[in-house]
């Protein structure tokens, strides 16, 4: 039986029960046909929606779907659309699990994206599960066309002129800003790039209308999130909640010291201050929450990320070449009992010089981290410079460090 408007008001939305994968069967019988209408009453709909991109910057998704498609009208090109399905990031689990339960409805969000801005070509990007996907494909008859592209693992090929220009046939690295790929991304048409999650929110407003996506969360972010939650005893699971959800009905907070919203570009804060946050877009980047174990040490942990983000960087431009491996070698410093010299204010130096200077937001993302782990280890740092560290449980093996 299909679906009906109330039982589909119960999160989760996007995930199928019971954690099987949902067939094309499945899948329609829990949502009905996708149908929609011309691009005009398709663009209204997302723009009464409020849905913002759940990639990580919660850009409006309305206002990208109107300037591909009107690049496309002045240029005389149709556009590409592209599925951001990389995940690299190293702490979320979210996109990969949405695309092995309701795979569905990520396609159907390309061709509602391909509809509302007259793009005529549509490809899938992932690093993990390309074969299965293309045999989901297999029992759709897609207006336009589908490919899997199957991406290098790295943390920038998400990136999305990186991955414009992968998905184009170039190295999966990120171009320099002008002209955006909105304007001129695979093979020089006006391309746009969402993330799959995003894409299955679509499929859903297309269907159900924006006053059943503004049924969960705020007014002012209307609609649920998948989340990558890590908890303190190193269980991970993704969840699907609305924004406005407090924190601490997700992770339990108990046993922890700090959470690290967001992920690797994310931001550190206490126990104490999250407790009182609850599910925000501009904060929790890709989704992820991942609770620091209080007997660990937050500025080991931390400077085991930034070597990470430091040995990522595509090296192009002068913040990521010399910027981010220095300030990962100085955290380690800080993150090492004993004299710590200027290192402090060198780090802090430093983040201001990178900030805003990269052809992407890698150095910025990376700068988010650092700021915010000086301000929330900062009794941490005051006992590493006096030659201890507080932390009893030896480092490694956090679910969310495993890169
Ligand atoms: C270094 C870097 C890595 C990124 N990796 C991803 C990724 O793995 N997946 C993703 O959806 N977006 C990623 N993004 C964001 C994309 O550039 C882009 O904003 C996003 O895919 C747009 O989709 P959305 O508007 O639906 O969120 C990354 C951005 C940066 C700066
Ligand atoms: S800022 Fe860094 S990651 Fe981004 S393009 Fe430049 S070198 Fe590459």
């Amino acid at each position: 039986m299909t679906a009906t408007f109330p039982d589909l008001l119960m999160s989760p939305r996007l995930l199928a029960p019971g954690g099987a994968p949902a067939d094309h069967g499945t899948h329609e019988e829990r949502y009905g046909p996708l149908a929609y209408g011309d691009p005009e009453a398709l663009l209204r709909l997302v723009a009464e929606s409020g849905l913002t991109g759940r990639g990580g910057a919660a850009f409006p998704v309305y206002r990208k779907l109107v300037s591909v498609a009107e690049s496309g009208r002045r240029t005389g090109r149709a556009p590409v659309v592209v599925a951001n399905g990389a995940e690299g990031e190293p702490a979320s689990r979210k996109d990969k699990t949405l695309l092995r339960l309701s795979p569905h409805l990520v396609l159907d969000g390309i061709q509602v994206a391909a509809a509302a801005t007259g793009a005529q070509e549509a490809h899938l990007a992932v690093e993990e599960g390309a074969s299965a996907l293309e045999s989901v494909l297999t029992h759709r008859r897609d207006p336009v066309p589908v490919k899997v592209v199957r991406l290098p693992k790295r943390f920038l090929s998400g990136q999305s002129s990186a991955l414009a220009r992968y998905v184009g046939g170039g190295a999966a690295l990120p171009a320099y800003k002008d002209p955006p790929i909105r304007e001129r991304g695979v093979g020089r048409a006006p391309t746009l790039v969402q993330n799959v999650e995003t894409l299955a929110h679509l499929a859903l407003i297309a269907r159900y209308g924006p006053d059943w996506f503004r049924s969960a969360g705020t007014p002012a972010q209307p609609g649920s999130v998948l989340c990558t939650v890590h908890t303190p005893d190193r269980e991970v699971r993704v969840v699907e909640a609305p924004f406005g959800t407090p924190l601490h009905r997700l992770l339990p907070l108990h046993g922890t010291s700090a959470v690290l919203l967001g992920g690797y570009h994310g931001t550190w804060v206490p126990t104490t201050e999250a407790a009182e946050l609850t599910l925000d877009a501009t904060t929790m980047g890709a989704g992820v929450l991942a609770g620091l174990p209080a007997d660990r040490c937050g500025l080991t942990e931390t400077a085991d990320v930034l070597r990470y983000l430091a040995l990522q960087s595509a090296g192009q431009c002068g913040p990521c070449h010399n910027g981010l491996p220095r300030m990962a070698a100085a955290f380690r410093t800080l993150a090492t009992p004993g004299a710590q010299g200027t290192t402090r204010t060198d780090i802090a130096r430093w983040s201001g010089l990178v900030e805003g200077r990269g052809a992407c937001h890698h150095p910025d993302g990376t700068v988010r981290l650092v700021r915010s782990a000086l301000t929330t280890f900062a009794a941490e740092l005051d006992a590493h410079a006096r030659g201890f560290c507080t932390a009893t449980a030896p480092q490694g093996e956090l679910t969310w460090t495993s890169a």
